[in-house]
């Protein structure tokens, strides 16, 4: 995720390679950093972000706590952004003693500037400091900001893990591969992105919901994908999704009691 916003930044000439400082404790990743990006990569928390405007919290929810604690006393006044799911505001301004906190639930597209990210803003920030995660944010993609941080679970599970069940569908496609004839997989590798990138793009572009995208892609009754949609429904697949979806959010919820404390 880390990245993904550095990458977006540069990409987009919203930030100089001088202006961004990493701390990663790995070195073959802080190698990777400096190489790739050209930005500042340090070992560890230190006076150099001093001059911070916006720290970046893009570590896993097990391991924020413990990376925060020294990072506090050089961060003095900057914005805090978190991307980790499920961690608490209300714990990372204690950890950091810092009210200047806002969660953001971005997906694994922001890579190739395509995500989605949802923003939750503490009381206290305002429009100005806004526009500058606005900035931040927009170069991996769209954005849009929730007035109640217990949206972000939602999210976390709708677009935050989504990517992943886009992922696990062609996965079942794989099993069902023709017994005889050509494999059209054989032929373009890229073929369930190709069919799932078309389909979203003429979704988005019809600007309808996808209830009735799926309505009038299951008529006439005599079409193929009819037969398959009803053997869908048949199987319950929609309340089976419902529940992967539950427990996703649940998991995020479970993140902030287990490591938000
Ligand atoms: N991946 C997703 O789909 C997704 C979607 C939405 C939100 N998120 C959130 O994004 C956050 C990062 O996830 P990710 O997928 O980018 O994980 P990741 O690739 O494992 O990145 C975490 C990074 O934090 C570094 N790190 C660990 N301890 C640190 C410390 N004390 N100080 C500074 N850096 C430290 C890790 O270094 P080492 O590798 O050396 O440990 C690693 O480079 C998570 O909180 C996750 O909930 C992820």
């Amino acid at each position: 995720m880390a990245s993904a916003i550095i990458q977006g930044l540069l990409r987009q000439g919203a930030a100089a390679p001088d202006t961004i400082a990493v701390v990663e404790p790995w070195q073959e990743a802080r190698d990777q950093l400096r190489t790739r990006f050209g930005i500042l990569a340090q070992s560890a928390p230190g006076p150099f972000l001093a001059r911070a405007g916006t720290v970046v919290w893009a570590v896993k929810p097990q391991t924020f706590k413990d990376a925060a604690v020294p990072v506090a006393a050089h961060t003095g006044s900057a914005l805090h952004l978190s991307v980790a799911a499920g961690i608490p505001s209300d714990s990372i301004a204690r950890w950091l003693g810092n009210e200047q906190v806002v969660r953001a639930m971005p997906n694994t597209p922001a890579l190739i500037g395509k995500g989605i990210t949802a923003l939750y803003a503490r009381a206290g920030i305002d429009a100005l400091q806004k526009q500058g995660v606005e900035q931040i944010i927009r170069s991996t993609g769209d954005l849009l900001w929730v007035d109640s941080e217990d949206q972000l679970d939602a999210v976390t599970a709708l677009s935050g893990s989504g990517p992943a069940y886009v992922f696990y569908l062609p996965r079942s496609h794989d099993r069902g591969r023709p017994a005889n004839g050509p494999d059209p997989r054989a032929v373009l590798p890229a073929w369930p992105w190709a069919t799932f990138a078309g389909a979203s793009e003429l979704a988005r572009s019809l600007g309808r919901p996808a209830r009735r995208c799926c309505a009038s892609a299951s008529r006439p009754r005599a079409a193929p994908r009819y037969a398959a949609i009803a053997s869908m429904e048949q199987d319950n697949l929609k309340n089976a999704f419902m529940r992967a979806l539950q427990a996703a959010r649940h998991r995020a919820r479970e993140l902030g009691d287990e490591f938000g404390s």
